[in-house]
């Protein structure tokens, strides 16, 4: 096995599981009404992280940028493709094409049904912070979409799980030990180190607190 490198960042890491429990709580608390309050608290904390790995992937160290990992020509994608068919393996510093490709459009799907849920009303108990502003029509249009958008959501994860497990166990990439410890094996020529040590964690505490506090007192009831 070769040497391995620090190429996920303290913030990536931690932003990444406390998404996916966040996620799974909120599939567990949406269709219940005695936990709505909670739910509508947690997904607009959820929003503010996902502010923040955008902002993260936009001015953040080079490591966890998107300009490293977001697909620029459909012969990455083929080759992403072809490399999880057993073809020649891709092995990048960070995500691979079809996987950089995926994270993105995770991103966009959490912040969309985020927006939604905030826009959205049960019509006799509950409604989201922004539904008072809208009109009715458009907070059923929020509610129908964020109900059939938990549903991509829903598949969009299944399918990165699936992605993750074929890596991992049939490609025998250790993709899950890297999300944890933050360390992967490098294989190229040009590898990513992230940064660590104090800086990193002022830059990234300051700038997730704003994230969070910036949409909990733009969204929040
Ligand atoms: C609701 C559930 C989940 C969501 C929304 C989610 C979302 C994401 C996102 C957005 C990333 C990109 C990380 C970044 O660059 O910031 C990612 C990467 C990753 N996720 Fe998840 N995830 C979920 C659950 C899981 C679970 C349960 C596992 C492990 C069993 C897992 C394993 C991974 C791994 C290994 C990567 C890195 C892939 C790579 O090295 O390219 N994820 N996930
Ligand atoms: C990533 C964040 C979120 C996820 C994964 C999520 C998921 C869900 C799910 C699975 C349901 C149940 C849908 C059904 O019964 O078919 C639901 C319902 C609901 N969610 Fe969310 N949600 C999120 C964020 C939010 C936010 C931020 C709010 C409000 C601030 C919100 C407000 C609601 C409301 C009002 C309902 C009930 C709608 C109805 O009864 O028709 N959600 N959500």
């Amino acid at each position: 096995m070769p040497e391995k490198q620090l190429v996920w960042d303290i913030w990536v890491r931690l932003g990444h599981w406390a998404l996916a429990i966040g996620v799974g709580l909120q599939f567990l608390t949406g269709g219940e009404l005695a936990w709505q309050a909670t739910h509508a608290s947690l997904g607009l904390l959820i929003l503010g992280w996902v502010l923040f790995r955008v902002l993260w992937g936009l001015f953040g160290p080079a490591s966890a940028r998107f300009a490293t990992f977001v697909p620029r020509t459909f012969a990455g994608l083929r080759l992403s493709l072809a490399a999880l068919a057993g073809g020649t393996p891709e092995r990048p510093a960070s995500h691979t094409q079809l996987g950089g490709l995926g994270v993105i459009i995770l991103l966009a799907i959490l912040g969309l049904v985020a927006l939604t849920g905030a826009a959205s009303s049960d019509d006799i108990f509950f409604e989201g912070p922004l539904a008072r502003y809208l009109s009715s029509d458009l907070v059923s249009l929020a509610t129908s979409a964020h109900h059939w958008l938990t549903t991509v959501l829903l598949v969009l994860i299944g399918l990165h799980l699936a992605a993750v497990a074929w890596h991992q166990w049939r490609l025998r990439e250790p993709l899950i030990q890297g999300m944890w410890h933050g360390r992967k094996p490098v294989y190229s020529a040009d590898p990513l180190a992230a940064p660590t040590g104090p800086r990193l964690w002022i830059r990234g505490f300051t700038l997730l607190l704003c994230c969070l506090l910036g949409t909990w007192l733009a969204l929040g009831a």
